[in-house]
């Protein structure tokens, strides 16, 4: 089946776009560039402190404000944007979205428009609907900018971005690396990010390694070899990435293998980890589920990149958050 959602979308590739080739929202991977995605990993890589040194500050966001409106569960991500706006200098407005109006049956809009009024320049938004970023983008006054933060099953842009840099780090040479994404695709907004930042900045391969039901079709993401079996998906695999599963995305009714059958079929375990030819570098994007898509002795192993992820995952969202704001002072002239 053809994923609809996130078919490419012209309008929105075009729209996040500024009239200077830079973002003015990022709302998708789709139809980025390699010199885009480029840029924006080499503008992140100015903000990573060397180790045990203090995180890098500038006060390129000064009087700016930058709004957190998360209408879904998060901790690294709405931590780290939290903390990359306040060590650009802006102010962060977290909305506490149990207790806001919303609740009361305001719409997402009229929320905004409240922010809005109230001076916030930079959105972060996270959401379980399809097409939310794009909506609040729409209907923003020009110098407002919208960063997706998670969009239902379908985007996840700081996320792919953060796994590009990750992985660009530690392999440089990312045109000789094959990657496997491993386990619940089909629900995962990151895999589909990742794929995209991958994709843009030519890595060797992209290998897709799910049990049924939780592959992503062929037609929208015509670049990944498909494996429904571990073993020869990831034999070759230079790095990684395990994903939890997505069960608030899942209908309860869908035949799933049990976990314990999941963990030992596709889980990547020290004993699973046999199977590969090289010792491959393994990510995950978090949360992990220990015991499930991933065993501690591998998420805590010497090969495992999931703090740098982290850790890239700030400066990846000051990048963006810079970027944007530089694209709403040359709309504004300032
Ligand atoms: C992911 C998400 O929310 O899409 N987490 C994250 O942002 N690091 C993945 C997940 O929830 O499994």
């Amino acid at each position: 089946m053809v994923d609809t959602a996130n078919l490419p979308d012209p309008d929105v590739e075009s729209a996040q776009i500024g009239p200077n080739g830079r973002l003015r929202h990022l709302i998708t991977l789709q139809g980025l560039t390699r010199a885009t995605v480029t840029r924006l990993l080499d503008h992140a890589e100015q903000f990573l402190a060397p180790p045990h040194q203090a995180a890098v500050r500038s006060d390129a966001l000064a009087g700016r404000t930058v709004a957190n409106l998360f209408f879904e569960p998060s901790t690294r991500t709405r931590a780290s944007f939290e903390l990359a706006a306040a060590r650009l200098g802006a102010d962060v407005l977290n909305l506490d979205v149990k207790t806001s109006s919303r609740k009361k049956g305001e719409s997402i809009l009229d929320t905004i428009y409240t922010l809005e009024a109230m001076q916030c320049d930079i959105f972060v938004v996270r959401d379980a609907a399809v097409g939310v970023p794009q909506m609040i983008a729409e209907a923003e006054r020009p110098g407002v900018a919208v960063l997706n933060a998670g969009e239902a099953h379908v985007n996840h842009p700081t996320q792919g971005l953060l796994d590009a840099l990750t992985l660009r780090l530690a392999r440089p040479d990312l045109e000789n690396v094959t990657l496997a994404i491993v386990g619940d695709l089909a629900h995962s907004r990151g895999a589909r990010s990742a794929y995209e930042a991958f994709n843009a900045l030519g890595i060797g391969a992209i290998h897709f390694v799910a049990p049924d039901g939780m592959m992503l079709d062929e037609a929208t993401y015509p670049n990944a070899h498909r494996f429904s079996k571990l073993a020869p998906g990831i034999e070759e695999a230079d790095a990684i990435m395990a994903l939890r599963i997505q069960h608030e995305r899942i209908d309860e009714s869908d035949a799933l293998p049990s976990l314990a059958d999941y963990h030992r079929q596709f889980g990547i375990t020290e004993h699973n980890l046999r199977l590969c030819k090289k010792t491959p570098l393994v990510m995950h994007p978090g949360p992990m589920n220990r015991g499930v898509e991933i065993d501690a002795a591998t998420a805590d192993g010497p090969q495992s990149l999931i703090t740098e992820q982290v850790r890239n995952g700030v400066a990846i969202r000051m990048a963006l958050l810079a970027e944007v704001d530089s694209s709403a002072r040359q709309i504004h002239g300032a």
